[in-house]
């Protein structure tokens, strides 16, 4: 597969006389993609049933024939303001009860069903539409679900449409209130009627209840998106796909990306670095300028799993955003070192957001590959440096990585329903372990821990999963390591009697604590355990022990149990011990240097601001050097 470059452009902001123009420049920068429409639904139809299509046709034909391939967004993350109006109780309501009102985007009510017959008629018009357009190659269904925290609703139809899915879940209110424990205060319910959302209550919910309306609340994304997917699935060939934001957990992405052809991501490293990333300031000052040197790759790889390995970059950063706390510009060789590390894990496009930056509305302080006079911004010789670099690079395909994370939206929503200790917390966790197997040089597939993993992996890490099913096999030549907080609870938020998934392994959590962020529990040898301490007790020998005398790591049968959310030292340790145990080649990199490799290539990639040396090679600041596979990694 040859990695392409793409752009996300509104001709709906600009005169129809710059259209050309825009084209043009575009091939010459070396793009092959152009994302379009997804937020025009007031220009397409400016009152309902008043269909203006000529414009978007005629745009379509200019870029087209400049020899772009068009993705076509269906605009439903917008409805325009007369839809209010037809529709008044179409808006998200929040946990207060207070309407999410018009006025930005993403204001609808995943549950509203005249909503829902609305996007099912507009991507049906623009299906019939252009189904023959040879321009149009894919087709975006609505933008970023779940952004904004969008995911969750408090409406009259979210209560209702609940109310449906949890008879359907449970079949009687006996079996419901069973399975939730409502003995508990009382709370049993006579009918499904009765039941209300769980917001606005005293003190907390029951979890159980709290996690079934997060189940319920994720499902209802997969219906609304599927109810488009099967409009326009009839009508065309081209992959039907969606781009989805960074560290969002409120909905499950492998359910959404199983009606879809390809998962897209939206990359904001900088962005996200100082918005949505626990760090030290150190750390933050070190890479300000750069990003999290695993944080977009924790999303590619975490996306090619959603997208069972077809994947995108749709929006990719080009200089400083709009929206988070500060908005510094990326160092010189960022955009294009974001963009071939995103090929290293496996993108088939990588699109920059956005073509040219608009002089108003929202977002006019966020840069694009133009400047609003339509000068060239510093992205835009980056990008053509980009499109150059992947000419010469070729085909690139992803190899099956030796080590895979099981990944589970849910644990998210039921840790974060009762997190137990404030520091506690699925991503972190998860992206801690994902660290480790970074900082040790080690390329990592992710998997949807609600299937059976696939054969060929040396070593499985299945951190705070919620609940175990029995999806792990037990296999020679294989590690799977478990915990903190794995399987600690069943599917209706009780403690579990066994945890399934563990029974080959003779281990016990006879106690939990949590700690404070200042405390941690000191592991014999170096390394610490913070945040969550699982007691463990039984026969399975202690692989590792806190300085008190207890158990911080048991293992035995290919099987392994951490005890607490490691520091960095204990992760480094977990890590070389569990590849002594499995033959695992580890290449240990120093701060700010990530290796990936691909069948044809070995990809390192330096997020410092200054040049490193690794296994004899120099590696400039913020460069990428890109090894063929056969010549040897030592230089
Ligand atoms: C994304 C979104 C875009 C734009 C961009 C700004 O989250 O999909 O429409 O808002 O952020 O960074």
């Amino acid at each position: 597969m040859k990695p392409e470059l793409g752009v996300c452009y509104y001709p709906e902001h600009w005169s129809e006389e710059m259209w050309a123009e825009d084209a043009a420049r575009m091939v010459e920068t070396g793009l092959s993609w152009v994302r379009i429409g997804e937020f025009a639904w007031s220009r397409m139809e400016p009152s309902p049933g008043d269909l203006q299509f000529e414009w978007l046709d005629r745009a379509i034909e200019v870029l087209g024939a400049a020899g772009l391939k068009v993705v076509l967004g269906t605009p439903t993350a917008t409805p325009p303001r007369w839809m209010l109006d037809k529709h008044p109780d179409m808006l998200a309501v929040d946990a207060q009860e207070q309407p999410r009102k018009f006025g930005s985007r993403r204001h609808y009510c995943f549950s509203h069903m005249g909503y829902i017959a609305e996007c099912e008629r507009i991507a049906r018009i623009m299906g019939e539409r252009y189904r023959r357009n040879p321009h149009i190659a894919a087709w975006q269904i609505d933008n970023e679900y779940g952004c904004h925290e969008t995911t969750v609703s408090y409406s009259q139809a979210a209560l209702q449409a609940f109310r449906r899915w949890l008879a359907d879940q449970y079949g009687s209110i006996d079996a419901l209130n069973a399975a939730w424990g409502n003995v508990f205060w009382s709370m049993e319910y006579d009918s499904f009627d009765q039941i209300d959302l769980p917001n606005l209550t005293v003190t907390e919910p029951n979890p159980a209840h709290v996690l079934a309306f997060r189940r319920f609340s994720s499902d209802q994304v997969a219906v609304f998106n599927k109810a488009q997917v099967d409009v326009l699935r009839p009508l065309t060939d081209a992959p039907l796909l969606h781009n989805y934001m960074g560290r969002i957990l409120d909905f499950d992405h492998f359910k959404v990306g199983k009606d879809l052809d390809i998962a897209t991501w939206d990359s904001y490293p900088i962005g996200f670095l100082s918005d949505r990333l626990e760090a030290d300031e150190a750390h933050k000052t070190a890479f300000l300028q750069q990003g999290d040197p695993d944080m977009q790759a924790f999303h590619h790889d975490l996306y090619r799993a959603v997208g069972r390995g077809r994947w995108w970059v749709m929006e990719q950063q080009p200089g400083p955003v709009n929206w988070a706390p500060y908005n510094p510009a990326p160092l010189p060789g960022m955009v294009r070192l974001w963009s071939l590390e995103a090929v290293a894990h496996g993108a088939e496009v990588v699109s920059y957001f956005r073509w040219r930056q608009a002089p108003f509305g929202q977002e006019q302080m966020h840069a694009g590959l133009l400047t609003p006079n339509n000068a060239a911004a510093p992205a835009l010789a980056e990008a053509r440096q980009t499109a150059d670099d992947l000419a010469e690079l070729g085909a690139v395909t992803q190899a099956q990585a030796d080590v895979a994370i099981l990944f589970d939206y849910a644990s998210d929503w039921a840790w974060t329903t009762q997190p137990q200790g404030a520091g506690f917390n699925y991503f972190r966790l998860v992206f801690s372990a994902y660290r480790a197997l970074r900082r040790a040089g080690l390329s990592v597939d992710f998997l949807s821990a609600s299937e059976t993993p696939k054969s060929g992996y040396k070593l499985i890490l299945a951190p705070g999963l919620a609940t175990l099913g029995d999806m792990v096999e037990q296999r020679p030549d294989q590690l799977t390591l478990f915990g903190p907080r794995s399987g600690a609870i069943t599917h209706d938020f009780q403690i579990p009697k066994t945890r399934p998934g563990l029974s080959g392994l003779d281990c016990e959590v006879e106690l939990v604590e949590t700690l404070p962020p200042n405390v941690c529990r000191e592991v014999v040898g170096g390394g610490a355990a913070q945040h969550w301490i699982d007691r463990l007790s039984g026969s399975a020998p202690d692989l590792l022990t806190y300085t008190d005398g207890t158990s911080a790591l048991k293992g035995e049968n290919g099987l392994w149990y951490l005890s607490g959310c490691s520091d960095e030292t204990l992760w480094d340790r977990v890590i070389s011990m569990a590849a002594h145990e499995v033959g695992l080649t580890l290449h240990p990199m120093p701060e700010g240097l990530r290796r990936r490799e691909t069948e044809q290539h070995v990809f390192l990639i330096n997020y410092n601001s200054s040049r490193v040396s690794w296994n004899g090679h120099e590696i400039g600041a913020c460069e990428a050097l890109i090894l063929k596979k056969h010549a040897p990694e030592e230089g």
